[in-house]
């Protein structure tokens, strides 16, 4: 029987026994109770409470000015709806670069105000102290690396990462070095599908792909991308599964005109 099938409840070791039985790893974003109850009961294995709710739930531009406030208020939502999968949370930007105190004080928020089973934060060697402080505190983390949104000031674009010889190779030491330091699986986002081969093949923990090739021990797309509900992203890792956005606009025209005719509510749907 396979692991997926057999799990009540994902935790980091089920991700790791998964990697050795070469099972895929379902991973999806989600940001509040309804979806992620969908998402659960549909049998993805990782909801991650993406700071991508910077952009599709509150409408910025970038993942740089959500909170760890409103990170808590997504997350405490996805897990009031979860019981299998494993939930993820994103450390949003400005709460643990540079100060791993910081770093360990936002885990712990996290944890503790949410129900939420790991954390998750962009960069290597860079953030290796935080990551260190956050996991000698007994919280699992998983790490980030290629294309990192909340660098993108740095980057200047959200194009492929490490297709030269140099960015490549330290993504290579990082990915180690995050193994080393107790990560239990990494996202590697829009990076060349041979890098992420690679990386997933070097590694004893999970790769998470998002733009990374068929390689990776599991894949994760935005929830609001793959169901359509965003029309104007469309990146080629992007598979869309539906287009919701069409429904949803169907639908609401729809109960428009039976309003302004007087058709709804009929006789049945009044008391
Ligand atoms: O915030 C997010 O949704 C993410 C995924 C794209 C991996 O980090």
């Amino acid at each position: 029987m396979s692991i997926h099938s057999s799990v009540r409840k994902v935790t980091t070791h089920v991700l790791h026994e998964m990697k050795l039985k070469g099972e895929k790893i379902a991973m999806l974003t989600g940001y509040d109770f309804s979806l992620a109850r969908i998402l659960d009961q549909a049998g993805v294995d990782i909801i991650l409470v993406g700071d991508s709710a910077s952009n599709v739930m509150a409408g910025y531009e970038t993942t740089l000015p959500i909170t760890l406030d409103n990170m808590i208020y997504h997350a405490a939502s996805v897990v009031r709806a979860t019981s299998r999968a494993l939930v993820v949370v994103d450390l949003p930007f400005g709460t643990y670069q540079g100060n791993s105190r910081e770093a360990l004080a936002s885990a712990i928020r996290i944890m503790k105000e949410t129900g939420a089973s790991a954390v998750k934060l962009e960069g290597g060697q860079e953030i290796i102290e935080s990551v260190e402080r956050i996991l000698s505190a007994g919280i699992p983390v998983m790490g980030h690396l290629g294309l990192t949104p909340q660098s993108i000031h740095k980057f200047g674009t959200y194009v492929v990462r490490a297709t030269d010889d140099d960015e490549a190779k330290k993504l290579v030491e990082d990915a180690k070095k995050l193994e080393a330091t107790g990560c239990f699986a990494i996202v590697l986002e829009k990076i060349p599908a041979n890098l992420g081969e690679k990386v997933s093949k070097m590694l004893r923990i999970p790769t998470i792909g998002i733009g990374a090739g068929s390689s990776a021990d599991g894949q994760v797309l935005v929830i609001h991308d793959m169901l359509g509900i965003t029309q104007e992203f469309s990146p080629r890792f992007l598979r869309r599964y539906h287009n919701l956005n069409a429904e949803i606009t169907g639908a609401v025209k729809a109960y428009i005109e039976d309003v302004r005719s007087g058709d709804f509510p009929n006789e049945r749907e009044q008391y």
